[in-house]
């Protein structure tokens, strides 16, 4: 017995030193160690053995079966070194590594992300309403006459349906005070819509954040501290803003603000940048009527429609809007 279990010991270790592949190994291992291998099979002599040797020979047994294990595992790395270092060859592992390119923020998302920040330090919360609007909420609830301008198919974008895509988002006004009462402090950002021609300061699809501020005893102080506050705050404290006064519908008075656009080597011009007003009753009457109460009765606020892509222009410099949407890598890199 002890005789059988050296020769297969030796058969085992030298049939492990020629194997040459990783698959080889593993099935040499269950020719060995397996349920029928040969190492298995001589232990089952173990019931022939007498009594006094079986100490011995299970002993010996242990030790072949260990030995055999080791060795297999031996060759099993080194075939595993041999492959890594098959895998690699010609590879130079201290070249630098390739970089990927991360994209970036676009500027829009950077400004309006800048805004709300602000804003919201002043206690506006967030508000939302649909880009397929009704003419209800775009126009008739915020006291726009039907012969108004925006109104024409030539200047908006209107469905079959009569809905249209909203001409600006201070239809957010409307839904957020049909939804709740006052006092209302929220700002709405998203897109608007108008048949405007295309150049250097006007795209079709533009982006806005509306501002609406109802309570008891609003004032134009109010709006405008508001405004500059959030102005220098957003482009730092020696900005120019200017109010002149306007017409919207919805407002009374009304008000456009301007800020100073700088570009180097350029003459500084004014930009318009917002649209903004004391809520006019009309639209407290509209809403109380469509909400078939009079919580809005008497109430005061201001409202304000700042355009966002004017924002990124003052902001970075830029003299062309469309820049902002002709997605050239080139210049969205370097506005960060
Ligand atoms: N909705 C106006 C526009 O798009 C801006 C505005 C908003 C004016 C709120 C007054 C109050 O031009």
């Amino acid at each position: 017995m002890k005789e059988e279990i050296l020769r297969i010991q030796e058969e085992a270790l030298a049939s492990i030193a020629k194997v040459d592949s990783m698959r080889a190994i593993e099935d040499v291992r269950v020719a060995i160690l397996g349920k029928k291998g040969t190492l298995t099979m001589a232990q089952s002599g173990m019931k022939d053995v007498p009594k006094e040797d079986k100490p011995a020979v299970g002993q010996m047994l242990n030790d072949v079966r260990r030995a055999i294990s080791t060795a297999l595992d031996e060759k099993l790395d080194q075939l595993q070194v041999e492959a890594d270092r098959q895998s690699v060859a010609g590879i130079d592992l201290t070249l630098p590594g390739r970089s990927v390119a991360v994209g970036g923020i676009h500027p829009i998302s950077i400004i309006r992300d800048e805004a709300i920040r602000v804003l919201r330090r002043m206690g506006f919360v967030l508000a939302d309403g649909p880009d397929i609007e009704d003419e209800f909420h775009c126009f008739d609830a915020l006291n726009t006459p039907t012969d108004h301008p925006a109104r024409n198919e030539k200047d908006s974008f209107y469905f079959d349906s009569g809905k249209l895509l909203r001409t600006h988002t201070s239809s957010v006004q409307i839904r957020t005070m049909e939804k709740q009462n006052p006092p209302v402090r929220i700002i709405a950002p998203g897109s608007a819509y108008r048949r405007d021609e295309i150049d250097a300061t006007h795209l079709s699809v533009f982006n806005q954040l509306e501002g609406l501020y109802v309570d008891k005893d609003v004032t134009i102080g109010d709006l405008k501290g508001t405004l500059e506050y959030f102005l220098q705050a957003l482009f730092g404290q020696e900005t120019e803003v200017r109010f002149r006064p306007h017409f919207f519908p919805f407002t009374e008075p009304s008000f456009e603000i301007d800020v100073k656009l700088k570009v180097a080597g350029c003459e500084p011009k004014w930009v318009e940048i917002a649209g903004c007003g004391m809520v006019d009753p009309a639209v407290f009457e509209a809403v109380d009527s469509s909400r078939g109460n009079k919580e809005y009765e008497g109430m005061t606020g201001f409202a304000f429609g700042i355009g966002l892509d004017r924002l990124a222009m003052i902001r970075w410099g830029i003299r062309d809007i469309r820049a902002l949407i002709e997605n050239d890598v080139r210049f969205l890199s370097q506005l960060q």
